[in-house]
Parts: structure tokens; C-alpha cells; sequence
């Protein structure tokens, strides 16, 4: 391995142990004096936080899975009405503009073709407010946009994004609970767990990168597969997206994501021996409703790999593997089960012997059509 490697095999490995640093470089960045504060997504911030009605995020790739979980968010803390979409459908299509709508555009590059024209074309329809959540300094969108938040995951060389997606969600979720202050609608004492939340979620993500050994032995169960399912439901929805599009870029497995309420309208019909369903499962509200969806799978003998947290008290049994990750870290929970799924698509692709950094017809940043 050469120098810049260190103990990793590939940068993507590399990238995915660097999140605890890159997700606490960022918490650091968008906290200041222990406090939320507009500020530090610009000096106009304030201002404009306070005039918007509603948000629309605009991205591509990895980049749009983000924007797809900050509308959970956006929705349920700051009360703000939000559409993600993806960057090379809207520039093309006759959408009604609003010029209240804050448009925040999440790209790591800054350089994605689509998602600049995207912005260029809201703003030509009038959309005055903007906001880039870039990894990369002055790159193209920033230098387009109204407002700028660089997410410090530093540089990433794996063509499948992984710190640079933890880290659009740390800026997202501070977002959200920023724009809750703002609107008047964050308590004081709700602004304090919030931070501690934030504090605690290094450590946890830490813990789940501690799994990838049990991880590794799951993947082994992919290596002769040709397809997968993940499941989630809610806010790790989009997480069972981001899983699904992991496994397949690196690994070349095909895999789709489905929220596990629609199993029966579709995907069940798939399901048997041969198609391992993953299932993103902690300990949320929607808990039962994942466990009941889950009984459909297995009575159709499918093979279910679940990632569970420490309480929601699922148990292994016949074709129905677990592995917990820490405690429930509440809202951020989103941030910390991407974690095992990178693993997983990680040693997947090891096993497939595919180019991992680099994988077929796929390149880190794209600036053409
Ligand atoms: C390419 C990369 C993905 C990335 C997407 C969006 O497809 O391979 O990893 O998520 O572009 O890139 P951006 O730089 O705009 O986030």
C-alpha cells in the first residue's frame, strides 16, 4: 500500500474510517460558542432564513440521497416545506418557481454539470436565495450561490462517496435546527440535547465502524449473489437508497432499495433464496411496522440481514442474521446506519475482485451530460 494509504486497501476503506474525524471537523465548523448560528452558512443568512417559505434541494448521485434525508428533517424540526430533486431532471422541466424558496444545492465536488445548471436555471426563473453545501473550496456552485457551507471531510478519491455524505449530513441536519431557531421554533433546552446529541454521535460512529469484521462475514453471503433488496422505512429510507447504490457501483451486484411498505406492491414478488434483503431497522417509530414487513420476506424464504440498535430487540434465528448498532442516537440515526452499509458494499466488492476506487464507467466527478 503506498504512503498515503496507510493500513487501508483502497481510499474508499480509508474514507470510511476517516468519518468520526471528518463528521466532528464538521460539527466544529457549523457550532460556535455552543450555540446554533446562522452566521456560519453566510453573512446574509439570518436575513434570508427569515424571509423563505419552503426549500428545495437540488443534487445528483450520493449527493441527492443527502438532500432526500434532510427533508425529513427539514419538515419535522423546522416546519418548513421541502422538495429534493434531482438536479438533471429539474433544469429540464417547466416547474413553477417561487421565489421565496431557499434553493440548496449539496454537491462534494462543486463541479457536478447538472446540479450548476440546475442552479443557474432556478435562478434564471427567479430564485433569488441560494445555498451550496460543497466539500470542495471555491469550486463552481459555491461561486454561484448566495450562501456557502464547505463540509470539512477532506479530500476524497473513492469514486463512491462515503465522508462526504456523513458530512452533508451533519450540515443538513445543523440546517435544519438553524432554521428552526430562526423561525422561532427551537426551545432552548431542545437547541442544548441537540448539541449533545451532535457531541456523543463521533463516539457511536466510532462503535460502528468497530463492526466491519462481523460486517466482513456477511458480505461473504454476497459474493456469489446477483441481486439484493434494502428496506427501510422513513428517514432510512433514503439510507436503504444509499446502501443499494453503494452495492452496486462498487460491487456491480444489482441491488434496488424499496421503503418496506411497498414490498407488496412489487418487489415481494422477487423475493426468495437467492436475493438477500437488507434491512435498516433501529429503534425508531416505525420499528413494528419494519418487524411486520420483515415477517412477509421471511415467509417467502428470503434471507434477511438486518441492521439493527442496541434496543430494538431483534434476535437471529433461521435465515434471519443481525448485527446491532450502538445505542439509538435518536434524529441523527440516519448518520450512523450508512455506516454498516458501506462496510457491507465495501467487502462485497473485495470479494467480487472489482476495481473498488475506481469502479467500470463511473468517474468521481461529473462535468459533461
Ligand atoms: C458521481 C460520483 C458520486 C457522486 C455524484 C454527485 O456520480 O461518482 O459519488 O455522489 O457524482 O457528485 P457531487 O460531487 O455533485 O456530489
Amino acid at each position: 500500500a503506498s504512503l498515503e494509504l496507510g493500513p487501508y486497501s483502497h481510499f474508499m476503506q480509508k474514507e470510511i474510517h476517516e468519518q468520526p474525524r471528518a463528521i466532528s471537523d464538521t460539527i466544529e465548523a457549523l457550532i460556535d460558542d455552543g450555540a446554533f448560528r446562522s452566521e456560519l452558512f453566510g453573512t446574509a443568512a439570518a436575513d434570508i432564513f427569515r424571509q423563505i417559505d419552503s426549500v428545495l434541494i437540488l443534487a445528483a448521485g450520493t449527493s441527492y440521497y443527502a438532500g432526500l434525508t434532510a427533508k425529513y428533517w427539514l419538515e419535522s424540526i423546522a416546519r418548513i416545506p421541502t422538495s429534493v430533486e434531482i438536479a438533471s431532471e429539474y433544469r429540464y422541466r417547466d416547474s413553477v418557481p417561487n421565489p421565496k424558496q431557499l434553493v440548496v444545492t449539496i454537491s462534494q465536488s462543486g463541479e457536478t454539470l447538472d446540479t450548476m445548471e440546475a442552479l443557474k436555471h432556478a435562478q434564471k426563473l427567479g430564485h433569488g436565495y441560494s445555498l451550496a453545501i460543497c466539500n470542495v473550496q471555491e469550486s463552481a456552485i459555491p461561486r454561484a450561490s448566495t450562501l456557502i457551507f464547505y463540509t470539512r471531510a477532506g479530500a476524497e478519491i473513492g469514486v463512491a462517496s462515503t465522508k462526504a455524505f456523513t458530512t452533508q449530513l451533519i450540515a443538513l441536519f445543523v440546517l435544519s435546527v438553524t432554521l428552526a431557531k430562526e423561525r422561532g421554533l427551537l426551545a432552548p433546552a431542545q437547541e442544548q440535547a441537540y448539541l449533545t446529541d451532535l457531541r456523543q454521535l463521533t463516539s457511536s460512529v466510532q462503535i460502528a465502524l468497530n463492526l466491519e469484521p462481523q460486517i466482513r462475514e456477511w458480505a461473504a453471503r454476497f459474493g456469489d449473489k446477483e441481486h439484493a433488496l434494502f428496506l427501510g422505512r422513513g428517514v432510512h429510507f433514503p439510507i436503504a437508497m444509499e446502501g443499494a447504490l453503494k452495492l452496486k457501483e462498487i460491487s456491480y451486484i444489482h441491488a434496488e432499495a424499496y421503503p418496506a411498505g411497498e414490498l407488496k406492491h412489487g418487489p415481494l414478488a422477487l423475493v426468495d433464496s437467492n436475493m438477500p434483503v437488507v434491512v435498516i431497522a433501529p429503534n425508531d417509530a416505525l420499528l413494528e411496522k419494519v418487524k411486520s414487513n420483515m415477517q412477509e420476506v421471511k415467509a417467502r424464504g428470503g434471507e434477511l440481514f438486518v441492521f439493527a440498535d442496541a434496543d430494538s430487540h431483534f434476535n437471529a434465528s433461521e435465515g434471519v442474521h443481525v448485527i446491532r448498532t450502538p445505542r439509538h442516537v435518536g434524529v441523527l440515526s440516519p448518520i450512523l446506519h450508512v455506516i454498516p452499509v458501506q462496510l457491507l458494499a465495501y467487502h462485497a466488492a473485495l470479494l467480487k475482485g472489482t476495481d473498488v476506487d475506481k469502479p467500470r464507467n463511473l468517474a468521481k466527478s461529473v462535468t459533461v451530460e
